[in-house]
């Protein structure tokens, strides 16, 4: 979202009143609430990306990933996942109390216009106002949602067997990177294995089922609800799970022999290759001296001068024109 004020607009226009007392439910809120939050009660996060999450919690608000219960309000802020937007609605109609309001902000890229189109076919809206390429809405609920908003976004299995849902990373189809990524799983991984970035767990389960000298694979991923599904697509005992901020990692007490990786590379909207990077900074620092970090990226992602930063060794093992596999191995002191 990229206005995190304009959902106070009909508050501090003294439109909608913060209800006195109780709680007030925010679905996906930003990673810094403005000021203006101050005025209110008590706020319950919902925040299922654990970066924002953390950082949410370093204010002293309560953050759940997923909340349930009944509130008198509840906001909500728009992603990039139609489905998951509707679904989140639907979710604040089913959880505000009988009388309560629920307040809705988002971009026009993130589809805010086309929801309130949506919302506006089965509910009455109390007031719309517009700023920064946005929309702000609040309504009554007087009624359940239809209930396919929800249905859309439960967890179903994909044409190749695996659970995963709308909102989470290439949820359809395998994506073509990582696969190309699992022809390196091969006798070279052993010990214990971390995969940064786990989604909702393909390359978990490739490297599970093709190495048998590996003995510990972990699970690091931000989102929830994929590392959830992730639980139920592997059930290999060798596997661990985490909810996890990989760029916030600290070196471990043991750290691993291979580290895999799909790194993602949009915050958002935008590309932005600096996740990439502090996904290759972060491997350095969680691997043994003796290990190696496999990874795939977009061919045209600028990945080779973080390899150089962090890394003694490093090679692109295979390039076609959309992807690259690079292998690093001895991780560069100054990183740890
Ligand atoms: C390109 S996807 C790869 C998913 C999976 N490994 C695969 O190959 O199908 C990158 C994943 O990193 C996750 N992610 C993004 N930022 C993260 C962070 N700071 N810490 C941990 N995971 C993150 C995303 O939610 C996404 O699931």
């Amino acid at each position: 979202m990229a206005d995190p004020a304009r959902i106070l607009l009909p508050f501090d226009d003294e439109l909608v009143t913060i209800p006195e007392g109780g709680e007030v439910l925010y679905i996906r809120p930003p990673a810094f609430l403005p000021q203006g939050f101050a005025d209110f009660p008590h706020i319950v996060c919902e925040q299922g990306f654990k970066p924002f999450s953390d950082r949410l919690t370093l204010e002293n608000l309560t953050v759940v990933p997923e909340a349930s219960g009944e509130f008198p309000m509840v906001l909500l802020a728009l992603t990039r996942s139609r489905a998951e937007n509707m679904a989140n609605f639907a979710r604040a109609c089913r959880m505000v109390s009988t009388g309560g309001q629920v307040v809705v902000s988002g971009d026009k890229t993130d589809g805010i216009d086309s929801m309130l189109k949506a919302v506006k076919k089965v509910y009455e809206v109390d007031g719309v106002l517009s700023k920064s390429h946005g929309k702000v809405f609040w309504l009554t609920p007087n009624a359940a949602a239809p209930e396919a908003w929800e249905a859309a976004v439960q967890p179903k299995q994909n044409a190749f067997g695996y659970l995963t849902a709308p909102g989470m990373f290439s949820p359809e189809k395998i994506d073509v990177g990582s696969e190309m990524l699992t022809a390196y799983f091969d006798k070279s991984i052993k010990g214990a294995v971390a995969d940064i970035g786990s989604g909702w767990g393909y390359l978990a389960k490739n490297v599970l089922e093709k190495c048998e000298r590996l003995t510990s694979l972990d699970l690091f991923e931000a989102e929830y609800a994929a590392l959830e599904a992730s639980k139920v697509n592997i059930t290999d005992e060798r596997a661990a799970f985490h909810w996890a901020d990989v760029t916030a990692m600290d070196k471990p007490a043991e750290p691993y022999h291979t580290v895999i990786c799909n790194p993602p590379f949009h915050q958002g909207r935008t590309a932005d290759p600096a996740i990439g990077v502090s996904f290759i900074a972060a491997a350095a620092r969680i691997m043994k001296p003796s290990g190696q970090f496999l990874m795939v990226a977009n061919r045209q992602l600028p990945y080779e001068s973080a390899m150089e930063m962090y890394f003694k060794s490093w090679e692109i093992l295979e390039q076609d024109r959309a992807f690259k596999i690079i292998r690093a191995r001895r991780p560069l002191k100054r990183q740890a």
